[in-house]
């Protein structure tokens, strides 16, 4: 089964085309950064106008790089949610329209409960180990810490997840109080690696033994007083330290209750995914981790953790073999809640 992915939930315009839920026939991500990054945050109106100006040019160019046309296409997954409203319907009006047109199904798809679908994605040719129900999944990204537990495919249950800020959050809130731009994430962790992580200690928000849940405002609290307390602007050199001991407190946070997920719920396999699983610390210490305590570590090529259509391609391949199929009044849901 050969699907379109289509994903604009945020900032990205991104279409996937997908074999069997798993090899990555194509996967076209434009991001708008750029636009954003001026006003330190996603600007919502500024995003809905660039999906409206990218979803065309995005989808024909993953049909071009995937060697296909709509005709090779058997169904359309779309992003239904979690997001910005005015984003999400570009992408679901399109998809709405393909389907609509070429009388192709069309399934609409929970955008976190696809991240850790990135972990199933093979490039073509590519031999690659895949997780086995039931496993952890962490998926940490800007706009959600949550654990969950999959059953199957398309059975879940959440263990824990953020009381306040995501960890994507705080390190891009964290990055525009010291004054490097937005998004925050990848320059923390560059700046980072020339710093030393025991520099300053910061608080390691765990909530309690055992406890599944996150907070991290505390933690972009006690950064921003720690700034404060220098009376000025923080040398190159006390700036990377900072950087290091802010990132090796989070990471701290997010590789225990990871592991203590996996020990509560019996499992040998963790996947990790979302934009902040790109980091070069968390990705080197959920791996030491992983080899000490025996779990089985599934973390997606960097490219499959952040925003992609490829992911949304597999989940829903998933649930249209499940025979989940929507009409013409699927709607977008801007909270979880929702679904
Ligand atoms: O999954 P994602 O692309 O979008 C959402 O669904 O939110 O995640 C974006 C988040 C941003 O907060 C960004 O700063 C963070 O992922 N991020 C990183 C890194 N690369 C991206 N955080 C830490 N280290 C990185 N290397
Ligand atoms: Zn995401």
């Amino acid at each position: 089964m050969i699907v379109l992915g289509i994903e604009s939930s945020c900032d990205d315009t991104a279409a996937a085309v997908v074999e069997n839920g798993r090899v990555v026939l194509s996967s076209v991500v434009s991001s708008q950064d750029r636009i954003h990054a001026r006003y330190g945050g996603v600007v919502p109106e500024l995003a809905s106008r660039s999906h409206i100006e990218a979803i065309v040019p995005v989808v024909e160019e993953a049909l071009a790089r995937a060697a296909a046309s709509l005709d090779d296409i058997h169904g359309i997954a779309v992003t239904q949610g979690p997001g910005l409203v005015g984003s999400l319907l570009i992408g679901l009006s399109f998809a709405k329209g393909l389907s609509y047109v070429k009388g192709l199904p069309l399934v609409g798809v929970n955008h976190i409960e696809s991240h850790p679908y990135a972990a199933f994605l093979a490039e073509k040719g590519e031999d690659r180990e895949v997780p086995s129900f039931p496993f952890v999944s962490l998926i940490v990204s800007g706009g959600h810490t949550t654990l969950m537990y999959f059953e199957d495919y398309t059975k879940y249950k959440i263990l824990g997840q953020t009381l306040d800020d995501s960890a994507g959050e705080a390190f891009d809130k964290v990055a525009k109080l010291l004054g490097l731009g937005y998004p925050g994430g990848a320059v923390i962790d560059a700046l980072a690696k020339e710093g030393s992580s025991q520099a300053i200690t910061f608080p390691r928000p765990l909530l309690g033994k055992g406890n599944l849940d996150f907070s991290f405002s505390g933690l972009k609290t006690a950064v921003l007083t720690h700034v404060r307390s220098l009376g000025g602007p923080p040398s190159e050199a006390h700036l990377k330290d900072i950087a290091a001991s802010f990132q090796e407190a989070v990471v701290d946070a997010l590789v225990t209750k990871g592991l203590w997920a996996c020990r509560d719920a019996g499992v040998r396999d963790l996947v990790v995914a979302g934009g902040v699983a790109s980091n070069s610390r968390f990705r080197s210490r959920l791996t030491e981790m992983a080899s000490k305590e025996g779990l089985k570590l599934f973390i997606p090529a960097p490219k499959y953790c952040t925003d992609n259509a490829a992911m949304v391609a597999s989940l829903g391949t998933r649930l249209l073999e499940n025979g989940s199929f929507a009409g013409l009044e699927l709607n977008a849901l801007p909270t979880w809640e929702g679904f």
